[in-house]
């Protein structure tokens, strides 16, 4: 079974069109809705925006569902000129860039306990869903996506988080479903696309262009479903 998370709804609307047998289980607050999508068992839930949502989510699939792998489906800021809106990354690693125990002598982003900087996805799905990314026509990379509980559109905190990370794009939940899935061994992969450049305009290019890039995203994630 594949598990798949969305922080909003409209990164999920594409999807959820093509659940065949919807059954639905409310857990911890999160309507979970399975099924199946070109005949593979899948698990789909809208989360709520930022990390802790993210994480209950992805703890509650886990241990409901023990789903072959989890993949979060949506939207994200652009890092890089490498990507511009509606282009998808698949991330290779997520860090949490809002976890700072300098102070204390770590490196940014360090997180105790499980004492890593970087969360890895799992390179098969990766680079499956890389493979679909491009079959579509639609442009895409794998690179680091960074994760805080913070919308960024200042330019000044764009490139901090770039340049102290070399993330390509930023979101506000893959980090923590990553890191959810690294302590419970569960294979996950991030999905996003551009929705705006996480500058100053941010804003505005979000409230026009969300909707399109999260169907670029959910496209991509059917495509790779089909495949599987
Ligand atoms: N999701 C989409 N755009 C974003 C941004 N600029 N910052 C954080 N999360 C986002």
């Amino acid at each position: 079974m594949i598990g798949i998370i969305a922080a909003m709804e409209k990164e999920m609307t594409l999807l959820k069109a093509h659940i065949e047998n919807p059954s639905v289980k409310e857990i911890s607050g999160i309507s979970f809705i399975s099924g199946t999508v070109h005949g593979k068992d899948v698990v789909a839930a809208v989360c709520g925006i930022g990390k802790v949502n993210a994480a209950v989510c992805a703890q509650s699939l886990i241990l409901s569902y023990a789903p072959d792998c989890i993949i979060n489906t949506g939207v994200a800021g652009s890092l890089t000129n490498k990507l511009h809106i509606c282009d998808v990354v698949a991330a290779d690693r997520l860090v949490q860039h809002d976890v700072d125990t300098t102070a204390l002598g770590d490196a940014p982003g360090f997180v105790s306990t499980v004492n890593t900087i970087y969360f890895p996805t799992d390179p098969t799905v990766t680079a499956a869903l890389l493979e679909a990314i491009c079959s579509l026509g639609i442009n895409g990379i794998t690179g680091t996506v960074a994760t805080g509980d913070q919308f960024v559109c200042k330019t000044e905190d764009k490139r901090r988080i770039s340049e102290n990370f070399g993330a390509v794009a930023c979101e506000m939940e893959g980090g923590a479903i990553a890191h959810v899935c690294y302590v419970n061994k569960c294979p996950c992969a991030i999905l996003r696309a551009i929705s705006d450049g996480a500058d100053e305009d941010a804003d505005m290019s979000y409230t026009a262009f969300a909707e399109k890039a999260a169907d670029n995203s959910a496209r991509a994630l059917i495509e790779f479903i089909k495949r599987f």
